[in-house]
């Protein structure tokens, strides 16, 4: 079984079109999506129809959660709360109940963990971007799987969890990926489709081939100038499509 995962889409279509075709490209056999569907960009209609059209397993990331109204939006800067307001007015009620059915975590098995941000408090959306934070996991009440796969930080990392609760980043080979030890646990963070934030400007997704134990960081390009001009004929604010050009 081939696994992709997504994460952090924000209403990027093109880069969730060219990341599906990649996919396809990969033959995957199945879709996880770790959240944050909308916010920043300027299709979040035209992106939720699209993962509802395909065959994918998701969960809700924290500007989900801000448009559907089942959190707060006290915590945003004033761009990205006008944003997610702006959202809630563009979806259809289809998509609107589609995003509000979607869970915090998922265990699609047993060796699988889905979730946004840190799992041990799902719905507080905390970072997990670094290996002290992947420890400071370790000490938690969680028992953590083989492969735990969140987003929200919008960066692409992965780290093997030693039996002495230290956590080591692992190098990923763009080319050749990372052969897992199918008995030891990992914590991946997937990487963003839509807004990658590593200073790598392409579009971000994961990959797991389960039966021969290899992991992969994949990495796509596609056209920003598009989702530069959106943003601006939508009126939204001109900074999200200018740092997609930067990748942070
Ligand atoms: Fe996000």
């Amino acid at each position: 079984m081939r696994i992709a995962f997504i994460a952090d889409i924000h209403s990027n279509l093109p880069a969730l079109e060219a990341v599906l075709a990649d996919i396809k490209k990969e033959s995957c056999d199945i879709i996880y999506f770790a959240g944050d569907a909308v916010g920043y960009g300027p299709w979040p209609a035209e992106t939720i129809s699209l993962l509802m059209s395909q065959n994918l397993v998701g969960i809700v990331g924290n500007h989900d959660t801000g448009v559907v109204g089942s959190s707060s939006l006290r915590g945003y800067y004033d761009a990205a709360r006008y944003v997610i307001e702006w959202t809630r007015q563009q979806l259809s009620a289809a998509q609107f109940e589609w995003l509000s059915s979607l869970s915090y975590t998922k265990t699609p098995y047993e060796w699988l963990l889905l979730s946004h941000g840190s799992p041990d408090y799902p719905q507080e959306f905390r970072y997990v971007a670094t290996a002290h934070d992947v420890e400071l996991l370790q000490h938690s009440h969680l028992k953590l799987p083989h492969l735990t796969v969140v987003g929200h930080s919008h960066l692409q990392r992965l780290f093997l969890m030693t039996s002495g609760k230290r956590a080591l980043e692992l190098s990923v080979d763009e080319e050749s990926g990372i052969s897992l030890d199918k008995n030891a646990p990992y914590f991946c963070i997937a990487g963003s489709v839509g807004q990658p934030r590593d200073g790598d400007t392409r579009a971000a997704w994961s990959l797991y081939d389960r039966e021969e134990g290899q992991f992969y960081f994949k990495r796509v390009e596609y056209d920003i100038s598009l989702v530069q001009k959106e943003i601006e004929r939508k009126g939204l604010p001109r900074n999200f499509g200018v740092r997609l050009a930067e990748g942070y």
